[in-house]
Order: C-alpha cells, then structure tokens, then sequence
C-alpha cells in the first residue's frame, strides 16, 4: 500500500512542476458561454479584425447564429462580408504560401486556439503588444516574443511601449494591468492614445477571446446541462437499482 502511494506521488510531481513553470505573468480570463451578448461582440470583432488573415474552418456563421441567438440573414446582412453563404465555414481567401512570405509565418486556424494555448494566454496575448521597431511590423509582444502578427488593434487600443528590458518582460512577477490606464506591471504603458478607453479596450478583447473559447467547444453549454441531467438521473436510479440488489440478494445466506 505504501509503495502505491509513493507511486502515485511520482506521477503527480509533473503536474506540480509544470504548473510552476516561469514565464510572463498571464491575466485571467474567465470565459461565460451563457453570456450571448458577449459572445455576438466577439464573433463581430473576431470577423472585422481577425478573419482577413486568420480563418476559423472548424466553425460555419450559420452555426454561430444559431447559438449565439442571431437570426441567420442579419449575418448574413452583417458579418458577412464577399461572395459566401451563411452555411459556409469561417474562412478567407489568403493563400497559405503567399502568407508565409509576407509575415514570416502563415496565421494559424483559430477555431481550437484557446484550446492550444488557453483561454488566459490570448487574453493577454492580445493586449500585450508594444513598440519595438527592430521588428518588422515595429511591434512585438511580451507573451509571444519575436511574433510575426502586426498590432492589428493598435487603432482601438493606441501604441503601447515598454520601459523594460526584454528579460525583464519575461519574468513571471511583472503583471499587465492596463486597467489602471498607464502603469502596466511597471513594464507597457499607452504612450498614444487609441479610440478606446483601457477598460473598453479590455471589454473588447475579453469579448473576443469569450467567442474564441465557444468555438473551441461550442458545445459546453449543452453538455454542462445534460451532465447535470445525468447526474440526477443517476442519482435517481441508484435507489431504483439498490432495491433490486436487495430484492435479488435476499434468499442468499
Ligand atoms: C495581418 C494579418 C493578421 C491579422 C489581421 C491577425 N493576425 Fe493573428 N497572426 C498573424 C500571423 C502572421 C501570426 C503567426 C505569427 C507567428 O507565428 O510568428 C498570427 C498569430 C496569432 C496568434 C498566435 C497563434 C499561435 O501560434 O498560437 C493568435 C492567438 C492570433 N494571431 C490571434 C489573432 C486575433 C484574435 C486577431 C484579430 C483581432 C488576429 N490574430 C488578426 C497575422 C494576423
């Protein structure tokens, strides 16, 4: 019995490890797959901003409408833009080499993207970008150094830069806080503003990244209902099923 729980010690010391692993600090987000409104800011930012280089192939705007309660034309109308159907699948007409030789790398699918990566780390990916003019695009990001993705929402968020090093950056103690406006972690603040308030600017992206995590699993909300359904019937159907233990283990002596 010892050694089985020395075992079992073992396996888990990976876990505990893992987790402690240094990098830059990431916000929390915590997504709400119930908060439709949330979800419908985000699928317009995700296609105004993120669609024309990003696809989403995995997710069809029809079933969009749908779980996020919009009537199919209004997308139609709305969020969708060029020559595609409602029933179509999120995708754009970027060819995959030419993107490669423009950005250094092609811009992945973001269907499962808060699955790869989790929901917390795009939050912040998205919000840490700073000047950097070593870099092609002059931008560069504190969770994703050296990436190839220009600052597409600098417009909304204005030019963050930082007054630390690189290392610096990358140390896990700094927080990015820019709901404070100006000190984020000591490290990024706004040196010009964008059309968007800190706080709206958070708004933004965690709409954003609420709808990316639905896409990753848009079916949460569904199977989080019958779960709690299953689990209600099981505790139903243990009674049920231990009286008939009874009824059959009676006459056993
Ligand atoms: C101008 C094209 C372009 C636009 C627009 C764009 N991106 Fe990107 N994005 C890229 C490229 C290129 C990469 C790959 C960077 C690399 O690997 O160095 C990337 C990478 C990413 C990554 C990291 C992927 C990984 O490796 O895990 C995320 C997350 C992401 N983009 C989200 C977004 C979101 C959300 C939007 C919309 C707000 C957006 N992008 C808009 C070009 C773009």
């Amino acid at each position: 019995m010892k050694k089985f729980f020395i075992a079992i010690m073992l396996v888990l010391v990976p876990v505990v490890a893992s987790a402690n692993t240094a990098g830059p600090h990431l916000d929390k987000m915590t997504p709400d797959p119930a908060n439709k409104e949330s979800l419908q800011r985000g699928m317009k930012t995700f296609v105004n901003y993120c669609l024309g280089c990003h696809t989403a192939s995995f997710q069809r705007y029809a079933r969009s409408a749908e779980d996020l309660g919009m009537p199919p034309e209004l997308v139609q109308e709305h969020l969708i833009f060029g020559d595609v159907k409602v029933g179509e699948q999120m995708t754009n007409a970027m060819v995959k080499t030419d993107a490669a030789a423009w950005f250094g790398n092609p811009p992945p699918d973001l269907t499962l993207e808060t699955r790869l990566r989790g929901e917390d780390w795009v939050y912040t990916y998205l919000r840490s970008f700073y000047k950097d003019p070593a870099r092609p695009w002059g931008v560069n990001n504190v969770v994703f150094p050296d990436v190839g993705m220009p600052n597409i929402l600098e417009g909304l968020q204005g030019e963050q830069v930082s007054h630390c090093t690189k290392a610096e950056l990358l140390e896990h103690v700094k927080t990015i806080d820019p709901l404070t406006g100006l000190q984020m972690g000591g490290c990024l603040s706004i040196a010009k503003k964008g059309s968007l308030s800190a706080e709206e600017f958070d708004k933004t992206i965690y709409d954003l990244v609420n709808y990316m995590s639905y896409m990753g699993n848009p079916v949460k909300l569904e199977s989080q209902a019958i779960g709690y359904k299953v689990l209600i019937f099981l505790f139903i159907f243990f009674f049920f099923a231990y009286a008939l233990k009874k009824e059959y283990w009676k006459d056993v002596h």
